[in-house]
């Protein structure tokens, strides 16, 4: 039986911004493309349009919302302080804040917003407690995606927009994308055309003592941020949590397993040519004979790469996707999610993927961070 799929979806023309933003102030919701991912966009302040958020994506409420705003930004580095644009909008305490995290707060968001940096800061009480999933920080960012931009502005409103997916399934990187995980349950998909980035913001908590920790990898790469702070990043403070958990979490929504195709997914311990004999052996076990298997290959070319897998586990190749066959990380990222997609979609019933070679640009460590989540036991 197939779902009934109403969602239109609609070109950004500016009729269209404008029928989408009047949908958001009434509450209603709206997906959106970002330079990321596609997300899942209601009015921050609305507590009704946050419910509905995770109604349609099944999300458990202790998982909280990134909150996007946007303002016309000067690019020539005179931009007035951005942490008093947050907290003049009634989203965050600069109070709570000594005067070297502010110092660091405002150097971070002049370098990476717009883009794929997503803050976590001390909030306002204003900020509605189903967004912030009862912590006294919120996560902002302001996306570079014209689309996006468009929209919160002609919404006139901060968007909450988690990733337009089901709870812990592959981000959606094209409208098709969200149509077919979402298309039952909202009204309206604007297309921007397939993301520039491919994978979700990098998220930074910003401590009140100045400590900057590192809570998600993702579209700003680790490095980047690393010489714009001048030093290195702290690691978050808790352990990873486990699928069940239900309180807030000093490092919440780092669920072990997410981003994960239907299919049960295998992270190769090496690129296959590596493989050694006792990799090959162990993993040959957890290949049950005959199962056509799908690979998500790194680098190279999709025939050789399935002539290397028929020789080593002798077990039919249904199905290859190469996420860069010159090995660029940033080019890999871009097509990570449509690329697990298709696998799901094919006929194969095991898939394996290659790991991602760490780069020093850095998104290497995004990429490799959702392949093991996709990966992680359900
Ligand atoms: O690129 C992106 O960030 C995309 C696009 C749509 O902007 N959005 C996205 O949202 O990835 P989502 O909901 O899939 O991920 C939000 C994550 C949470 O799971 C959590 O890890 C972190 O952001 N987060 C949100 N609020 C937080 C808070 N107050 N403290 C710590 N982490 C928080
Ligand atoms: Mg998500």
């Amino acid at each position: 039986m197939t779902e009934p799929r109403r969602a239109e979806v609609l070109q950004p023309t500016p009729e269209n911004l404008a029928r989408a933003a009047e949908l958001l102030r009434s509450g209603g919701l709206v997906a959106m493309p970002t330079e990321t991912v596609y997300g899942l966009a209601g009015a921050a302040n609305q507590p009704e349009a946050l419910a509905a958020i995770f109604a349609a994506k099944e999300r458990p409420t202790f998982d909280p919302l990134i909150v996007h705003v946007s303002w016309p930004i000067e690019k020539d580095g005179t931009d007035t302080s951005p942490l008093d644009r947050l907290e003049a909008m009634d989203l965050i305490r600069v109070s709570q804040l000594q005067i070297q995290a502010r110092d660091m707060g405002n150097r971070l968001l002049r370098a990476f917003w717009p883009g794929p940096l997503t803050l976590v800061l001390p909030k306002s009480p204003d900020v509605p407690d189903l967004a912030t999933s009862g912590l006294g920080t919120v996560a902002l960012r302001m996306p570079r995606h014209p689309v996006a931009r468009a929209l919160i502005e002609a919404a006139g409103v901060p968007l909450a927009a988690p990733s337009a997916n089901r709870f812990g399934r592959i981000s959606p990187t094209r409208a098709e994308h969200v149509l077919s995980e979402l298309g039952d349950r909202i009204p309206l998909i604007l297309d921007g055309g397939p993301c520039e980035v491919g994978v979700e913001s990098t998220v930074l908590l910003l401590q009140p003592d100045g400590v900057v920790r590192l809570l998600r990898p993702g579209g700003a790469p680790a490095e980047k941020i690393e010489a714009v702070l001048g030093h290195k990043l702290e690691g978050p403070v808790t352990a990873r949590s486990h699928p069940g958990e239900t309180a807030p979490q000093a490092a919440p929504g780092m669920l072990e397993s997410h981003y994960a195709p239907r299919k049960k997914l295998i992270l190769l311990p090496a690129v296959l040519e590596n493989l050694s004999g006792d990799e090959v052996r162990a993993l040959a076990s957890q290949i049950p004979p005959g199962t056509p298997v799908g690979l998500l290959a790194f680098q190279g070319k999709a025939e050789a790469a399935k002539a290397r897998l028929e020789a080593l586990f002798g077990t039919p190749v249904a199905a290859v996707r190469v996420l860069s066959a010159e090995g660029h990380p940033d080019e890999a990222a871009r097509k990570l999610f449509a690329s697990l997609r298709d696998l799901d979609h094919s006929s194969a019933q095991l898939l394996l993927a290659e790991p991602c070679v760490i780069d020093a640009e850095g998104l290497g460590h995004a990429i490799q961070d959702r392949l093991r989540r996709a990966a992680a036991p359900r």
